[in-house]
């Protein structure tokens, strides 16, 4: 299979709408649809300039200040691919005759789309039509088209007509707001057309938005046409040609437009006179250094590695490189979102090009520079200093009529920023004035949207990333990267001060310090209780979706409800906190993340096309591989399978980009925080191996990922240091270091209680001893669902069984008391009681080198070792108090693997808890139960004491055999 091309060899009218998406070419400025020569057969006829728009007042019911004043739309622009074929004096159409055999391929090594098609006409002529197209990368007003014809089985008379038509028009909408637009009348005024030379002219003008457009095609021919007849009014070329039998002919086509100067015939005449073949060479030179560092290999997956490459070249392809314009949500494919630039370009696509083509990603975030005066604008208007950016736009104006899920989603300048943060790591680069200026102007509108509210500062009636939760006060994810926004402009302009730099603005007396205040008091909304972020401050008060209820045919939920049933409830159209845990990853422990991901996923939608990619990293990065992987699958083939049924209005950018980040941030584990570049590969067990590049700063680093190693190599470039795992390296140019991903054991991580000591009826008799002087029925099957439970958990599983619930002074005091009888009964304890074997087992790991930790709930562990005379047998014991939840939660084995600096697959953990296992498995660890097998699910291996335990059995656990 060839992986670098995708198409079909058999032709099937369903996919017609669809494929039409999927073979557009374009290079970030022109687009042309996949459509079909011929008009008829298509079903949508599509020619987009990025950026290239008009506009029109958004008509409201009701309005109010403030709100979104014009709608801007990308124009569907003269269709330069039109080409109308007539055998005898029968329109060839796909429709029509009988299709012998039909094939399509785009090929992304050299950017060429061909088509090929043998046809009998109904009065029984057969040709073969073979058609090259290709949007030029090297030359971004061009695209060339060769249509040639060959009469098969007998001397035909065939026409072709070529077309500059300038009779297409945008799609109209429905009652799906993601497609269609909302003209009044005609956008694109043609001011003038003509035809001279075999050359076919027009220049045009938008009504309101003023933007000129002009356009060339010009032609040549293989061999010279019996006729030629131009028709001025339809702006159209006829060639007429007899050919023997088996004899071709080859109209060329070249194409040229123009939107900033008059240029476009100059343009298609040069590009005629150096030909088809010389634009091919250059566009695979183009292409050929583009793939040395974004080709992304898989053994034993083609069909994804066929999609990835796919996706990436549809985000070449979709990016604008002037600096002048973004990345639609549906690139130069379709109309879907009008044509608008979201957060997609700066969240989700620009992380794939600060590492494959740094130099589009410096494009993209150079374009939210040059809108930066319209967002001052837009900022005063919502009664806010420095500038908010539009939530969708082309020109810069803000262009969401819907508020909720427009305006309010103010993140936009934090994702922005955070976009100019990983490009500048990634590339090494220093901070231009232009981006410290949009740091200062953004930090400038958190603080005035921001209050402090006892002593916390507060961002309300925001909407974040999941626009199924409108309007609300503290969206956890707005307000993290606010904070890291804030965080950011401060280390800029401290930089700049300190190296005596002119700084773009200058900064009121106060400003720094008053960014300071509000990033350290940033209110995050956590719950103690379920240790989790919550996602706004009212997400936990709402009712959950009633996904059980819900039929399949109500979702996505967005076309079935009204927006407030949908904000009512507990649910996400896509990760919201989630996301920022990805973002911000080192923020937040492996525990957390693991914890929130966990939490939020249920009530996740992904009804969003930006969600599965999300929940894929975030399930590998949570240790649940299989879910990693049904996530991918969801997001990588997307398009090319019509996951969402809508591909036919456009692909979907984001979750393309999100493909690429599924792979290197998901199962490559490559993480970028704050410029350190590390990696915690876990291969899906479907590959047999993944091999991808990235360029970090100037150097070009291939990772090559196996089921049992992994191996970088700095291909290009002085030096790169890297973190694969915890350790830390650096690789000169042409170096390579391999590390084993065979799990090999290299810890072990102890509970105490019930594992190392007897401990656990002198636990039992603690809470005996309370329960009976406060009339509470207390016995040893209640206490087996203590045990490795935290003090105040125990409590309440006590009170729970009793039926009885006490005021928090009471709990305390008996807490309290039992911990006091606990202590005291330790006094007895000696290192008799340790339980056989163990320190024989201790003494056997230390001396093979593996570290030994402890992961005990309990407070009082320390004390406990200390009695046993085992303190010193270990290299570290995990403080249950510094963790944030306590087992089943795997936080404090988590903990206690970074202490003794072994990587999470290299340990074991030990327990004799349900708890306990529970929580060795959430940490992604090999579990060993010590108790009855039945007791203690979810455990690797279960021995009936820890006798039985040896070096043996933990090497054999670890290595899953
Ligand atoms: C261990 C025991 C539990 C106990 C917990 C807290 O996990 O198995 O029974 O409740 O530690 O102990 P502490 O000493 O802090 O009360
Ligand atoms: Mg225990």
């Amino acid at each position: 299979m060839d992986t670098m091309s995708f198409g079909y060899a058999e032709y099937d009218p369903a996919q017609i709408a669809h494929n039409e998406t999927l073979f557009t070419l374009a290079n970030g400025y022109l687009g042309l649809r996949g459509d079909f020569e011929e008009t008829q057969g298509t079903y949508h006829k599509g020619t987009y300039i990025n950026g290239f728009y008009d506009s029109e007042p958004i008509l409201y019911g009701e309005r109010a200040y403030g709100f979104a004043e014009n709608h801007e739309t990308i124009l569907n622009l003269p269709d330069p691919k039109r080409i109308e074929l007539e055998v005898g004096s029968l329109p060839f159409s796909m429709k029509s005759g009988v299709v012998n055999t039909s094939s399509r391929y785009l090929n992304y090594k050299t950017g060429i789309l061909t088509r090929i098609v043998d046809w009998t006409s109904s009065q029984g002529d057969r040709v073969k039509i073979t058609t090259e197209r290709m949007v030029s990368f090297t030359d971004k007003h061009c695209a060339l088209i060769s249509y040639t014809v060959e009469a098969v089985d007998t001397d035909l008379l065939i026409r072709l007509t070529s077309f500059l038509d300038i009779g297409v028009r945008n799609r109209s909408s429905k009652d799906d707001p993601r497609v269609g637009s909302k003209f009044t009348s005609n956008p694109l005024v043609i001011l003038n057309h003509s035809i001279e030379n075999e050359a076919l002219n027009f220049s045009a003008r938008t009504r309101n938005s003023a933007l000129n457009l002009y356009g060339s095609a010009v032609h040549t021919t293989s061999k010279g046409a019996s006729q030629i007849t131009p028709s001025e009014p339809d702006l159209a070329l006829s060639y007429t040609f007899s050919l023997a039998k088996g004899e071709c002919v080859t109209l060329n086509k070249y194409v040229a437009y123009t939107t900033e100067d008059d240029s476009a015939p100059f343009r298609a005449r040069k590009c005629a006179q150096e030909g088809f073949a010389s634009y091919a060479q250059e566009q695979e030179q183009f292409l050929s250094d583009f793939w040395s560092v974004a080709r992304i290999l898989i053994e034993g997956d083609e069909m994804t590695e066929q999609a990835l490459q796919f996706n990436i070249f549809h985000l070449l392809q979709a990016c604008g490189r002037d600096g002048t314009s973004s990345m639609a949500a549906k690139g130069l494919t379709g109309e879907g979102y009008e044509g608008h630039y979201f957060w997609d370009t700066e969240a989700y696509a620009l992380p794939m090009f600060c590492y494959l083509k740094a130099d589009i990603a410096k494009s993209l975030l150079d374009y939210r520079y040059r809108i930066l005066d319209k967002a001052r604008l837009r900022a005063k208007t919502m009664s806010l200093k420095g500038a908010l950016f539009p939530w969708r736009t082309i020109s810069g104006e803000e262009c969401s009529a819907y508020y909720p899920a427009g305006t309010a989603q103010y993140h936009i300048d934090a994702d922005i920023l955070y976009a100019v943060e990983k490009y500048l790591a990634a590339t090494g680069e220093t901070a231009p004035p232009a981006y410290v200026e949009m740091a200062i102007e953004s930090a400038r509108m958190w603080l005035s949207l921001g209050c402090f509210i006892d002593g916390e500062f507060c961002i309300n009636e925001v909407t974040g990333p999941d626009e199924y939760t409108a309007c609300v006060n503290n969206n956890a994810y707005t307000n993290l990267m606010a904070q890291n926004n804030l965080a950011f402009a401060i280390a800029l302009v401290e930089s700049y001060q300190q190296q005596g730099k002119i700084l773009p603005l200058v900064l009121e007396k106060d400003e720094l310090s008053s960014w300071k205040q509000a990033q350290e008091a940033m209110r995050i909304p956590f719950d103690k209780g379920l240790g989790i972020y919550e996602q706004d401050d009212s997400f936990l008060k709402k009712a959950p979706w009633p996904f059980d209820t819900t039929p399949q045919d109500k979702h996505p939920l967005l076309l079935h409800f009204h927006p407030l049933v949908i904000y009512r409830h507990r649910v996400l159209k896509q990760p919201d906190l989630v996301l920022a845990q990805f973002f911000l990853s080192g923020l937040f422990t492996k525990a957390e993340r693991r914890r929130n991901f966990s939490f939020y996923e249920p009530y996740t939608t992904g009804d969003s096309s930006l969600s599965y990619c999300i929940q894929s990293i975030m399930a590998s990065d949570s240790f649940q591989s299989l879910k990693a992987w049904t996530y991918f699958k969801k997001t990588v083939r997307l398009d090319i399978d019509d996951i969402q049924g809508n591909s036919a209005d456009g692909i979907h950018t984001a979750s393309m980009a999100g493909s690429w980040m599924a792979v290197v941030y998901g199962f490559a584990g490559f993480r970028d925080w704050k410029g350190t570049f590390s990696f915690d590969p876990k291969l899906p067990t479907a590959w047999k191996a993944l091999t991808f590049c990235l360029t970090l700063r100037n150097a070009v680093l291939k990772v090559e990922l196996r089921p049992s190693e992994v191996t970088y190599t700095l291909m290009t470039g002085k030096e790169v240091a890297l973190v694969h795992r915890n350790v830390s390296c650096s690789l000169k140019e042409g170096e390579s270091r391999t590390f084993s991903l065979v799990p090999k054991l290299g810890g072990v991580l102890f509970d105490l209680d019930g594992v190392l000591c007897d401990t656990a009826h002198l636990h039992y008799k603690a809470w005996k001893q309370v329960s009976d002087e406060n009339l509470l029925h207390f016995d040893r099957e209640v206490n087996k669902g203590l045990l490795g439970v935290s003090r105040e958990a125990s409590l309440q599983v006590i009170l729970d069984h009793n039926n009885v619930d006490w005021p928090h002074e009471k709990r305390t005091e008996v807490l309290k008391r039992k911990n006091d009888a606990y202590v005291a009964s330790l006094d007895s304890i000696t290192g008799e009681d340790l339980f056989p074997g163990v320190l024989g087992l201790l003494s056997e790991l230390k001396s093979q080198g593996v570290k030994i930790g402890l992961a005990s709930a309990s407070k009082n562990a320390r004390t406990v070792c200390e009695k046993l005379g085992i303190l010193d047998r270990f290299d570290a014991i995990a403080d249950i108090t510094r963790v944030q939840k306590p087992k089943p939660e795997p936080d404090i084995f988590l903990a206690a693997s970074e202490q003794i600096g072994v990587w999470y697959t290299d340990c074991v953990g030990v327990e004799d808890a349900k708890a306990g296992i529970e929580a060795i498995k959430r940490a992604g660890m090999q579990a060993v139960g010590i108790g009855s097998e039945g007791e203690l699910p979810g455990s690797d291996v279960v021995l009936k004491s820890t006798e039985e335990l040896t070096l043996d059995v933990l090497k054999r656990v670890v290595q899953k055999i």
